[in-house]
């Protein structure tokens, strides 16, 4: 969702404001903008941050800007939406990211006489800044006034038109970094932005304020006392955010996958790092499990509820985080929280950690970016190790996340449900290697299957069944086939109506004690016109079967059936034409409930 970058005190604020926001486009955007105040020049654009490059001459530069990818909340994609906003006299300079809940209210109170040009909450901001500039001694004071009567989420770029050496930036629930430059400083949504240009990093806590000059960083919370805090180099690699040879980010995070199991092997199972003392003390105490994620991290969570419930005997189930966020479940005398999220970043998911900390729960987040803000609100923090994910659709994340909750799983096992999950996870890492290298024949198979079709169904039942969730997510995300994903016992309760000749139903077999009865429900839908392909494991294939996936421990299969589904919707996206990285409409990090 909305990037944010700004820069102050560095000659070539345009290059860094225009790759920055190129490092942020995977977050999903559809205008984006820039401001340079060095000459006060606001340029903005609809669409590709190509439309906005397009736009920029060599005159338009300078040493202080911020620049922003918008993704439209309040009010279409239009230039007069996009940020950066101006307050009406052009006075201040502002980018925001996240809802300003009491925008209405704001407006009739306070600025009832201004013209606002397009219809963001946004401009709001920007407009209550100057309206307390009048009744304040300096920018920070009427930043500050501005700060104090916003309800909802927000990070803040701010510029005040009248100084040329001074960056302001504010946060609260949405993300935002201070990266430590040389002679300069900037601020980020994502240190992925600005990683080209410095690897220090400096947290903005929820309700600080920072003052940033091209020498200096000062931070203040919200009673205005000054706040000291050590800097941290994130453990990413800027060489990670390259394509390489790859023709899409989802193919190159796709064939990641291996790797990144082989590194959650090594760190947690050889090298026995992450899972502390404490943290298997907390969760021994538990007496119930609550994983707590969106989309594909939701799916991640339903197979790591069967890894509690089957190998530790505790009770645990999968809360979806944009449901339970309004009305919490009733939970047990001490039950304990796992938070999954790829970002960390993810609102909805956000929303329930807070309310888990107001109740008093202990909780973790597991994620790919341990400085995000889950993983920071919550009691412990979990990596899995992926590296940058950054096609929209999810896929190693997926992976890593599940591998990561069976090393947790099993570090609290007893010892007669304990099994040798370092090779275990091997095999599942040699299995998807082998998937991997049959991309050709899968390829095939999408174009053979899916080409033309508007729907299809995924079938499976018990771990099948959870793979199929995300192989239907996987699909219609990117290929834009509407796909769904059932319990194949499930399809003649209702949904084998849609079932008419030629409907795609791919079926996933992993499962020796589910395999006949899914066999049964291919019949069903075979007898009633359906185009039928199978996923199934080596051991329980036949004949007609079209693609067979290696023998797993049967807890651990999603790790490889998934990654045929994967390539499928992968294959499926390419012979459409569409852009599989950037799907229309989505966000990579959904930073708004
Ligand atoms: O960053 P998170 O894991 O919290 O994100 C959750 C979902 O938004 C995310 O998994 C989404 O469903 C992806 N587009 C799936 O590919």
């Amino acid at each position: 969702m909305c990037g944010i970058v700004g820069v102050v005190g560095h000659p070539q604020a345009v290059e860094i404001l225009v790759n920055g926001l190129k490092r942020l486009e995977y977050r999903g955007y559809d205008s984006a903008g820039i401001y340079l105040q060095d000459h006060q020049q606001l340029v903005k654009a609809v669409g590709p941050l190509k439309a906005l490059e397009g736009k920029l001459t060599p005159e338009i530069n300078g040493t202080l800007g911020i620049g922003h990818t918008r993704w439209a909340t309040h009010g279409k994609a239009t230039e007069e939406n996009a940020h950066p906003h101006t307050s009406e006299a052009g006075d201040f300079i502002l980018v925001h990211n996240g809802v300003i809940e009491n925008y209405r209210e704001l407006k009739e109170k306070y600025l009832s006489a201004d013209h606002f040009y397009g219809e963001t909450d946004s401009e709001i901001a920007v407009h209550l800044i100057a309206h307390f500039a009048k009744e304040s001694t300096n920018t920070k004071e009427a930043f500050k006034k501005a700060l104090a009567v916003i309800e909802g989420s927000y990070a803040f770029g701010l510029i005040d038109a009248s100084d040329n050496d001074t960056l302001y930036a504010a946060k609260n629930k949405s993300p935002l970094l201070i990266g430590l430059g040389a002679g300069f400083n900037v601020i980020a949504s994502d240190a992925l932005a600005v990683l080209d240009y410095t690897t220090e990093f400096l947290e903005i806590h929820d309700g600080e304020l920072a003052v940033l000059t091209a020498a200096s960083v000062q931070l203040e919370d919200a009673c205005g006392h000054g706040v000291k805090r050590e800097s941290f180099v994130p453990e990413i690699d800027s060489n990670d955010l390259d394509k390489g040879t790859y023709p899409f980010y989802m193919l190159k995070e796709i064939d990641e996958q291996p790797m990144a199991i082989r590194r959650i092997v090594k760190e947690y199972l050889h090298e026995g790092q992450h899972i502390t003392p404490a943290l298997l003390a907390a969760l021994k105490e538990a007496d119930s499990i609550n994983l707590v994620a969106c989309g594909t991290s939701w799916h991640a969570s339903r197979i790591g509820a069967h890894f509690f419930s089957e190998w530790v005997a505790k009770p645990a189930s999968a809360l979806l985080a944009s449901e339970a966020g309004y009305r919490m479940p009733l939970f047990s005398a001490k039950p304990f929280f796992i938070f999954l999220s790829q970002s960390g970043e993810t609102a909805d998911s956000r929303q329930v950690l807070v309310r888990v900390k107001e109740l008093g729960y202990p909780s973790l987040t597991i994620t790919n970016v341990l400085g995000s803000t889950l993983a920071r609100e919550s009691d412990f923090a979990l990596p899995i190790l992926a590296g940058p994910e950054i096609a929209v659709a999810s896929t190693k994340a997926y992976t890593a996340q599940i591998a990561v909750l069976a090393c947790l799983a099993q570090a609290l096992a007893p010892k007669e449900e304990q099994i040798d999950l370092a090779h275990e996870l091997s095999l599942v890492a040699n299995g998807m290697d082998s998937l991997i290298s049959e991309k050709e024949t899968i390829a095939a198979q999408a174009d053979q299957y899916l080409a033309t079709t508007r729907n299809a169904f995924y079938i499976g039942r018990y771990m099948d069944y959870e793979v199929s969730l995300e192989a239907a997510l996987k699909l219609k995300e990117i290929s834009y086939i509407q796909a769904e994903g059932f319990a194949a016992g499930e399809l003649k309760h209702g949904t084998i109506a849609l079932i008419e000749e030629g409907t795609p139903v791919l079926a996933i077999i992993n499962d020796p004690v589910t395999a006949s009865h899914t066999r049964g429900n291919i019949q069903e839908v075979k007898s009633r016109g359906a185009n039928v392909y199978t996923i199934v494991r080596e051991d329980l294939a036949q004949a007609q079967d079209n693609l067979q996936v290696p023998v797993v421990n049967p807890l651990l299969s999603p790790l490889v059936s998934i990654v045929p589904a994967q390539l499928i919707a992968y294959y499926a996206t390419l012979q459409r034409g569409l852009d599989v990285d950037k799907p229309r409409n989505l966000a990579k990090s959904v930073t708004v409930e």
